[in-house]
């Protein structure tokens, strides 16, 4: 294996000293299980012919279907612009609003309609069914808000750092109503990081909730918005306006004060807007809707630019047709909002086909396993999307619940991290009772919407792997040199996507070169070119595909960690350790967890002439929560004499992962102190 690479260098060799896709499982190849006849006499898309209105030679023209499901002011005339590539421009000269496509346009026929159902985790609190109607109003109401009181217009940033509450695809909707860009942040996220993606995206507002509520406990979120102000001057950045949603209307249930003149109770403004309306801007197609903040192989996250048409559309086709939503379905995605799997799939895509989504504030195991399953039966969930990480989760608290309850789903999702098998099996019987299709669906924050996925309607199951591309994408694996490898060859390479598609992020925020480098500039065939064809995408994934067309995903290529379904870098993680006084080196690992998938093990060493003590681990452990949040926790702060060290001086990453994984380091006598392992392995017993 190769010495590291410098940070976010992702044009020479890629794969890291240590990477996932090494230490992925490999379970063997599955029996295919058939869609259930019921599910396919009702699904919307049984079409085989779908596959050639989609092949490569009817591109990009095919994707006028997935724009014509929304309701333009004016039709697009180009509908894929590649005059500037990477920088691909889909739907030109059309105008659109996403909030219209999600809330107005259904109010003829589905006013009355449930579009939210609001789950709080007390399960003595009330679930409330906001109509399409009352989400008519309510965003409205806000919008008019944003506008007057805060002199937000389009174009302009917000960040948005809300827990699992109707507020937040309220005030999402509302900011889209006004052209104006929400970037949210993950609750679970601390201050600080919150921070930097306030100041990265130069919001001037930031919108919060007092408290929510998560495993039983009400816990002080506004806090969080004081730490995010504060660490943002830091930076040169100024927030004006800090905008509080109160978890029980009319009360205030954080401990931390109100700053005069910054902070404002949104509940008690909105009355100065009762019944106000606000007409939706029409945005160009390109027009930039929202951001979201991920991680990638430096220290800090990158703003991936989610367009207003293209994105829309495509979350709409896909919502339509790979989680078959019909309008009369209810359908709940336990993801968070926070994520770009709720932007997309509780948010945006089941909105904009009238359906009622389900959002809940909490832990799906609270107050005990059986917990989801009554949900699903009170509302009628039929169809249900989740993690394999909550899947693994739910079967070991609660593996005879699902069948304690009457609830039926005719579709279940599986999406953010490869699911073993045996896990699959539980969730096809026990909580899909033998009924349910499922769609295991590989994607990424950067891409919009589903890549990997079988047509529900149309194609058998097979666990442990996502499927084919979906209808109008094109997968392709290719080896560290750039071949291709043929077709079916169960051979792992790179995973990358021959053409561009509607839902794909436009740039990274600020940074436009580092989106072409880190997604394009591998595998690029001529950097010249205008043809698209010259251009794949790097999805930073190890693939296989076997014969029969379907992809297992490995994992990630690069300096990635997915804990839990959610991606985190394993610099950022170590920036956070670095702030540590004591600490000169850190370096981190994934590890194989029975139900996270992957937990970060943190390796430190300390400056000359310190002694370890559990004191300052655990002062490290504290330094990456408060850098980036409780996901990032490691599972070990491991304090080491030295770090393993190629000649050249860089740590290697490859020893440590397999220390900490109890694998065979292999050869390590060409290391510049080789004599380190062995003390290593003592210490991380
Ligand atoms: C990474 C993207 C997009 C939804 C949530 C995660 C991994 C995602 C699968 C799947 C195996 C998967 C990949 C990918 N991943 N879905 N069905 N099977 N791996 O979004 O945080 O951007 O993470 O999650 O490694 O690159 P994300």
């Amino acid at each position: 294996m190769s010495e590291e690479r410098s940070p976010g260098d992702l044009t020479k060799q890629q794969t890291a000293d240590i990477s996932e896709a090494q230490i992925a499982v490999h379970w063997p190849e599955e029996d295919y299980f058939s869609p259930p006849n019921a599910f396919i006499a009702q699904a919307n898309l049984t079409d085989a012919a779908v596959f050639q209105r989609f092949s490569l030679d009817k591109f990009p023209e095919c994707f006028k279907e997935f724009a014509d499901l929304l309701d333009w002011y004016k039709y697009w005339e180009t509908t894929l612009d590649t005059s500037n590539p990477p920088f691909w421009r889909w739907f030109v000269g059309g105008t659109i609003n996403a909030c219209y496509n999600c809330v107005d346009r259904h109010l003829a026929r589905h006013r009355n309609k449930t579009a939210i159902h609001f789950v709080p985790e007390p399960e003595n609190e009330a679930i409330q069914h906001l109509t399409y109607q009352e989400l008519f109003v309510r965003v409205n109401e806000f919008a008019a808000l944003l506008r007057e009181a805060c002199g937000l217009k389009t174009g302009d940033r917000v960040t948005l750092h809300m827990p699992m509450v109707a507020e937040l695809p309220i005030t999402m909707l509302a900011c889209a109503r006004l052209g104006v860009i929400h970037s949210q942040v993950f609750s679970g996220f601390s201050g600080k990081a919150c921070a930097d993606r306030v100041s990265d995206s130069e919001s001037r507002v930031l919108i919060t909730m007092d408290a929510y509520y998560r495993a039983g406990k009400l816990l002080d979120h506004k806090e969080k918005a004081d730490t995010a102000v504060d660490e943002a001057a830091k930076d040169g950045h100024k927030v004006d306006k800090v905008l509080i949603w109160q978890r029980h209307p009319g009360r205030y249930s954080s401990a931390a004060k109100l700053v005069q003149g910054r902070d404002v109770i949104v509940n008690d403004l909105l009355r100065d807007f009762r019944g106000t309306r606000v007409d939706p801007v029409q945005m160009p197609a390109e027009a930039p809707l929202f951001l979201m903040y991920t991680s990638g192989t430096t220290g800090r996250p990158k703003g991936c630019q989610h367009s207003t048409g293209g994105y829309l559309a495509y979350v709409t086709w896909t919502s339509r047709n790979i989680q078959d939503i019909h309008p009369e379905d209810v359908y709940w995605c336990m993801a968070d909002i926070g994520w770009i799997t709720g932007h997309s799939y509780i948010v945006y895509g089941p909105l904009a086909l009238a359906a009622s989504s389900v959002v809940y504030e909490g832990v799906p195991t609270h107050p005990d396993a059986g917990r989801p399953w009554r949900i699903a039966e009170d509302l009628g969930v039929n169809i249900f999307h989740t993690s394999p990480t909550a899947i693994r989760a739910l079967r070991r608290e609660g593996p005879e619940e699902p069948a304690k309850y009457h609830h039926r789903f005719k579709h279940m999702t599986t999406v953010g991290e490869p699911i073993e098998p045996a896990v699959w099996k539980w969730y096809h019987s026990a909580v899909g009772k033998g009924e349910a299709v499922i769609v295991d669906t590989w994607w990424q924050t950067e891409n919009g919407g589903f890549l990997c996925s079988t047509v529900p309607g149309l194609a058998k199951m097979k666990p442990g792997s996502a499927g084919p591309g979906i209808p109008g994408i094109h997968p392709v694996i290719y080896d560290d040199d750039g071949k291709e490898l043929p077709a079916g060859s169960g051979r792992a390479g790179n995973i990358c996507i021959r053409n561009p598609w509607p839902g794909s992020f436009q740039t990274i925020w600020k940074d436009p070169e580092r989106y072409v480098r880190q997604y394009y500039a591998r595998y690029c065939k001529n950097p010249k070119s205008k043809d698209w064809r010259d251009w794949p995408y790097m999805a930073g994934d190890g693939a296989v595909q076997a014969a029969d067309g379907y992809y297992r995903i490995l994992g990630r290529i690069d300096d990635v960690i997915n804990v839990a379904g959610h991606r985190l870098g394993t610099k950022e993680i170590e920036s956070a350790a670095l702030v540590v006084a004591e600490v000169v080196e850190a370096a981190v690992v994934p590890v194989a967890d029975e139900i996270k998938g992957k937990v970060p093990d943190l390796y430190v060493a300390l400056k000359p002439g310190l002694a370890a003590s559990a004191e300052i681990a655990n002062r490290v452990s504290a330094a990456v929560v408060s850098g980036i949040g409780a996901i990032a926790r490691p599972r070990r702060v491991i304090i080491v004499p030295d770090m393993p060290k190629t000649r050249s001086g860089k740590i290697m990453r490859r020893v440590l992962a397999a220390i900490s994984n109890r694998q065979d380091p292999g050869d390590v006598s060409t290391l510049a102190n080789p004599e380190v392992v062995d003390r290593i392995r003592e210490l991380a017993k």
